[in-house]
């Protein structure tokens, strides 16, 4: 007998070590989690009459009066499903006054353990703090600043991580070859460095929001703990949900802006065949059912010029959230595109290279039309910081990673419409490029150029380690894959754009520099 029952516990600790991890369900299966915020469109329909005189007094009138208000969604993931999804908010932790529901019940998808809800909060003053609370008998009140209309000059800084995976058991940890640096870093949880979420949490009052283009959970490298082999479909939601648990804190507090990487695609990578994943587990199926209703459409024109209107409405109707939109916060219109599907040999299409039969989100050319429509919109007066961002580079030290269709694709357009900075990731390190344009370095510098300047952002830290940095094109300005680190941009004023990249384990400034513009011409056309 005791026989019997040791060899029982034996097989239940076999069992247990063995497994995938998912996290416990509550037993209130209204239990808010995984909380995520955007920005939304402002409320509010440009003027028809264009004035006569665009002083900055009528300026400043005119946006005040076209955009009094900002809206905010509130996106999180439940172990039930939920018909009424509400989120009380209001200006004080006492007074939530304001309510406002879903306008459908939570939607899920098949081996997913949880639905995702929406909300939209309205009529919000900008750059105003507000509590929320989503109803549930087990929530808690959080807070968040309202966007900052387009136009407010006002000096913020945003957040850029790229390749953030999950981490602890089911991803990364530190290998042994990172040993020696172990003694450098603050004391945490070895299983669970957060080095960079655990940064981000530490900086919280430094940025007000955070965009992210591409690679979060990183569910499909399931396969590379033994613990979750034989469990393949059961491990990826584990990871999924465990990975935007651990975003919560930051990213249900700062609007946190999305758009996808080639590890949402499906369930396994290149090795397998992607249409022998499961059901639900192809086609970036999470990330759109977590974040198509939260991210926003191209907002309409806060310029007084009737062309960019135009150009703006079509942008608005061609976006594609959370694939492709944008978005306009202060002083910065700010881009999100998809390097993965939606374009010629886009490498995770149907036919792409990578093989991950993904897409496509849209009509042929309607990425790309949207982007063409969205840059010729941005009128400088209101935002004069025009900033793109995206999952795969084209400038990278070495060659493998250079996804040469993304930049057939879209570096042009970043050319003719006068792009400032490009924001990528993809390769696990930090980079960062003089402005360039199809491989000539712009003579002009960071002093007024004509021509974009890119960065790499994704050395924050993931299963896959850091990738090595490789030999470098001459208009490398730096380049580090020594520990994990990400990017803040620092808006410091109309010419000024401060990009800083931060050891994420100590927050050691690693590289600084000042992108200097003129933005004088309204509408800028390169040829
Ligand atoms: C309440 O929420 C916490 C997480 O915030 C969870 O751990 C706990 O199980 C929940 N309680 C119930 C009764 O569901
Ligand atoms: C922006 O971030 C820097 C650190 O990189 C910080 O010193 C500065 O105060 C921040 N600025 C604003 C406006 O939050
Ligand atoms: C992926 O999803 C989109 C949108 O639902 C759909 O149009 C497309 O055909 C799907 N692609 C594949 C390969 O299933």
């Amino acid at each position: 007998m005791a026989a019997i029952v040791t060899f029982t516990k034996l097989l239940q600790l076999a069992v247990s070590i063995g497994s995938y991890h998912h996290p416990p369900i509550p037993e209130d299966k209204t239990t808010p989690f995984q909380q995520r915020l955007s920005i939304h469109s402002p409320t509010g329909k440009p003027k028809e009459k264009e004035p006569l005189q665009l002083t900055d007094w009528v300026k400043t009138a005119l946006l005040t009066t076209t955009f009094p208000s900002t809206e905010v969604s509130v996106g999180w993931n439940t172990y039930g499903s939920i018909d009424h999804a509400c989120v009380e908010y209001g200006k004080s932790e006492h007074d939530l006054s304001s309510k406002a529901c879903a306008s459908s019940k939570s939607t899920t998808y098949p081996t997913s353990r949880t639905h995702s809800n929406t909300v939209t909060l309205t009529d919000l003053h900008p750059a105003t703090t507000y509590y929320y609370k989503i109803v549930s008998d087990n929530s808690s009140v959080d807070h968040f600043l309202s966007p900052r209309t387009p136009g407010d000059d006002t000096p913020f800084n945003i957040s850029v991580v790229v390749d953030l995976g999950v981490y602890g058991g089911d991803g990364y940890t530190h290998s042994e070859k990172d040993k020696d640096k172990r003694d450098t870093r603050p004391n945490v949880n070895p299983a669970l460095d957060h080095a960079t979420i655990g940064r981000l949490a530490d900086t919280v009052d430094d940025y007000e929001l955070v965009i992210h283009p591409g690679d979060f959970a990183y569910a499909d490298d399931w396969a590379r703990k033994y613990h979750n082999k034989g469990h393949g479909k059961d491990a990826y939601q584990g990871i999924l949900e465990q990975f935007y648990g651990q975003l919560a804190p930051i990213a249900g507090r700062k609007p946190y802006m999305t758009s996808p990487g080639n590890h949402e695609a499906a369930c396994k990578q290149v090795k397998h065949a992607p249409k022998l994943c499961p059901e639900g587990q192809s086609n970036f199926t999470d990330f759109m059912h977590r974040f198509s209703e939260t991210m926003p459409r191209a907002f309409d024109s806060a310029s007084s010029s009737k062309t960019a209107q135009e150009h703006a409405r079509k942008a608005r109707d061609l976006s594609q959230p959370p694939f492709w939109y944008s978005f306009e916060y202060g002083m910065a219109h700010i881009v999100m595109i998809n390097t993965e599907t939606d374009f010629t040999d886009a490498p995770d299409g149907t036919d792409g290279n990578a093989k991950l039969d993904g897409g496509p989100f849209g009509a042929p050319h309607q990425q790309l039309d949207f982007l063409a429509a969205d840059l010729a919109s941005v009128d400088r007066r209101v935002t004069p910081w025009l900033i793109v961002a995206g999952h795969r580079p084209w400038y990278t030290t070495g060659k493998g990673k250079s996804c040469k269709p993304c930049q057939k694709a879209f570096e042009k357009l970043f050319h003719t419409y006068g792009v400032d900075l490009a924001v990528f990731g993809h390769v696990h390190n930090s980079q960062r490029f003089f402005p360039v344009y199809d491989g000539k370095a712009d003579p002009k510098g960071m002093h007024n150029p004509t021509d974009p300047m890119y960065i790499i952002s994704g050395g924050t830290g993931n299963i896959e380690g850091l990738d090595p940095v490789h030999p470098q094109p001459s208009y490398t300005a730096w380049a580090y894959a020594d520990d994990q680190s990400y990017s803040t941009l620092n808006f410091l004023d109309k010419h000024r754009l401060e990009i800083t990249f931060v050891q994420s384990a100590t927050g050691k400034v690693l590289d600084s520099s000042v992108l200097h513009k003129d933005h004088s011409t309204s509408f800028v056309k390169n040829s």
